[in-house]
C-alpha cells in the first residue's frame, strides 16, 4: 500500500522501555511495504538539534530546568521545520523517537515545570504541532533498573533511580487521555507489540 499524505507517529515511554526496537521494526515493516518513511528523534534529528541533544544529555552539563526545556524547544522548533513538515507534505510517514510529550512529563512533571505550562508553552511555541499518533510504552520500573545495568553509554537520565523512573510512569499516566494516544505493554514480546503497532496504525 502507497500512502500519499503523510502520517506523524512518535513513541514516548520510560528509559529502555523497547521504543527503539519497535521502531526499527516497524521501519522494517514499511521498507517491506514500500511505504515512504523517515525515522527520526528528539532531542535531534537535526545537524543543530543533534548539537543541542549533546549538551542537553551531557552528565556534567550544570543548565537549570527552564535552560534544559528551552534548549529542547529550540531543537524541536528545529526538528519540526526542517525534516518533520517537509517530509509529511512529501506524503512520508514521520515516525520520532520522543517529542513534545517527553518534555511535558520530563520537564513539566517529574523536574516541576508543570505539565500545563510546559503544555502551554508548546501551544504559543511551536503552534500545538502534535503527531496524528503517540505510543506510550507501559513498562514496570523494576524492569527498567534491570534493563540499564546493561546499558553501557548512560546518558544523565539513564542514571535516574527507581523513584525518578516511577515519576516519569506517573507522568505519562497524567497526560495519556487524548484520543491521540495508544497505550503498549511493553511486557508482551516484540512479535505481538509490533503486530498490535500495525493493527493500529492500518497499515
Ligand atoms: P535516549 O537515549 O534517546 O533515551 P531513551 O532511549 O530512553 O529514549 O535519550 C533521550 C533522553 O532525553 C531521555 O532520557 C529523555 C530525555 N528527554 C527529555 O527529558 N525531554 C524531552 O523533551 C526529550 C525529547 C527527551
Amino acid at each position: 500500500m502507497k500512502l500519499n499524505k503523510g502520517l506523524f507517529i512518535s513513541f514516548e515511554g520510560p528509559e529502555a522501555s523497547g521504543k527503539s526496537s519497535q521502531i526499527l521494526l516497524l521501519s522494517k515493516y514499511l521498507k517491506k511495504s514500500k511505504i515512504p518513511y523517515i525515522i527520526s528523534r528528539e532531542p535531534g534529528g537535526t545537524d543543530f538539534a543533534e548539537k543541542l541533544r549533546k549538551l542537553i544529555l551531557d552528565n556534567k552539563s550544570t543548565i537549570n530546568n527552564l535552560e534544559e526545556l528551552l534548549l529542547l524547544m529550540a531543537a524541536r522548533s528545529n526538528h519540526i521545520n526542517e525534516v518533520i513538515i517537509p517530509n509529511l507534505k512529501k506524503g512520508k510517514i514521520v515516525i520520532t523517537d520522543r517529542y513534545a510529550d517527553s518534555s511535558f512529563v520530563y520537564q513539566g512533571y517529574v523536574n516541576k515545570f508543570g505539565i500545563k505550562r510546559a503544555q502551554k508553552l508548546h501551544k504559543e511555541l511551536l503552534n500545538n504541532f502534535f503527531p496524528d499518533y503517540t505510543f506510550i510504552f507501559k513498562i514496570n520500573p523494576k524492569e527498567i533498573i534491570k534493563r540499564l545495568k546493561k546499558r553501557k553509554v548512560k546518558n544523565k537520565y539513564d542514571k535516574s533511580n527507581l523513584l525518578f523512573h516511577q515519576k516519569i510512569i506517573q507522568g505519562y499516566k497524567k497526560i495519556a487521555n487524548p484520543k491521540r494516544y495508544i497505550t503498549v505493554d511493553a511486557s508482551l514480546s516484540k512479535d505481538i507489540i509490533h503486530k498490535n503497532i500495525i493493527k493500529k496504525l492500518k497499515l
